[in-house]
């Protein structure tokens, strides 16, 4: 039987998901997507435009992306010209979650300032007052977008002694809860939340959340963590709100516009960077991959793909 024909990035991979490339599909590695290619697998750095859509060739009938994440491929276009679009969701939980606990604790506690003490040999020696930082033990940690990622954030956090609160469009069942408090809107959970960390997607309803107008409803002195996507975030109002120490400190996986990122974040020493690591663990990264590979092979295989994007 014929291997199906797919089209992946020239990105280095987990070895599994290479060997099983190999052994199950006829794959063309990075170029131009020739005719003949029935699926691609993507990652949120190719970005399908309205215009990549329309320049891929006829016989592609599948897209399946690295990642849970598809604001890298414009729906409504894939959808009008037919395209099966497939993500991962479900493998990432974990992975996200342990990053978003790893930026609240290192923006709370001045990691990235303290790293650079050591680094460039500026470190004196002890002194009380020495890069003070916030304890996060009996804090409110404000969540926003309770789903599988946010209830991993929040399991984590109530073991540190974080009192949980949260918006979400609905109301989590009790036993979700786990005795978390509910915030029926953002103008309920900011006032309220020490440490904000953000799980919602990237639409258009979420695109600059973290305006100004809504960093000033946080406490003074506020931590803010983004582990979702950059746009959530207006960069202007957050290094303004770094700036006069409305928040405190930030903890950023995620930018606009990524890599290429606002410049002003690489020197304030209240950020604390990373570059888009949420799922970088090899556990996540094989699972995602193969759950990439599963779409592709159940589709090009006549069969209905296991995660479709309904959007
Ligand atoms: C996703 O899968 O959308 C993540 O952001 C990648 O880590």
């Amino acid at each position: 039987m014929s291997r199906p024909r797919i089209h992946v990035p020239d990105l280095p991979m987990p070895d599994a998901v290479l060997a099983r490339i190999a052994a199950e599909f006829d794959a063309v590695r990075g170029g131009p997507v020739p005719d003949g290619v029935a699926g691609l697998l993507i990652t949120p750095r190719d970005k399908l435009t309205p215009e990549a859509i329309a320049a891929l060739p006829a016989s592609v009938t599948v897209v399946a992306t690295f990642s849970v994440g598809y604001d890298h491929i414009n729906i409504p276009a894939a959808k009008a010209r037919g395209l099966i679009v497939t993500n991962t969701p479900d493998v990432l939980t974990e992975a996200t979650a342990d990053i978003a606990l790893l930026l609240i604790l290192a923006a709370s506690r001045r990691a990235r300032e303290g790293e650079a003490m050591v680094r460039e040999d500026t470190w004196v020696g002890w002194n009380p007052m020495q890069l003070i930082g916030w304890q996060i033990t009996g804090k409110r940690l404000g969540i926003v977008g309770m789903g599988r990622i946010g209830q991993a954030l929040a399991q984590r956090a109530r073991a540190c002694g974080m009192q949980i609160h949260y918006h979400n469009r609905t109301r989590l069942a009790p036993a979700e809860e786990a005795g978390a408090i509910y915030h029926e809107t953002l103008e309920s959970l900011l006032p309220i939340s020490d440490v904000l960390s953000l799980h919602a997607p990237a639409t258009a309803a979420t695109d600059r959340l973290m305006n100004a107008d809504r960093l000033a409803q946080l406490p003074h002195g506020a931590i803010l963590v983004n582990t979702a996507r950059g746009t959530l975030v207006d960069d202007d109002a957050l290094i303004a709100a770094l700036g006069t120490g409305q928040i405190a400190a930030a903890g950023l996986d995620v930018f606009t516009g990524e890599p290429a990122i606002d410049p002003r974040y690489r020197s304030l020493p209240n950020v604390f960077p990373l570059p888009h690591l949420g799922s970088a663990t090899i556990e996540t990264r094989t699972a995602m991959g193969m759950r990439a590979l599963d779409n592709l092979a159940a589709v090009l295989g006549g069969k209905p793909p296991l995660h479709p994007v309904t959007a």
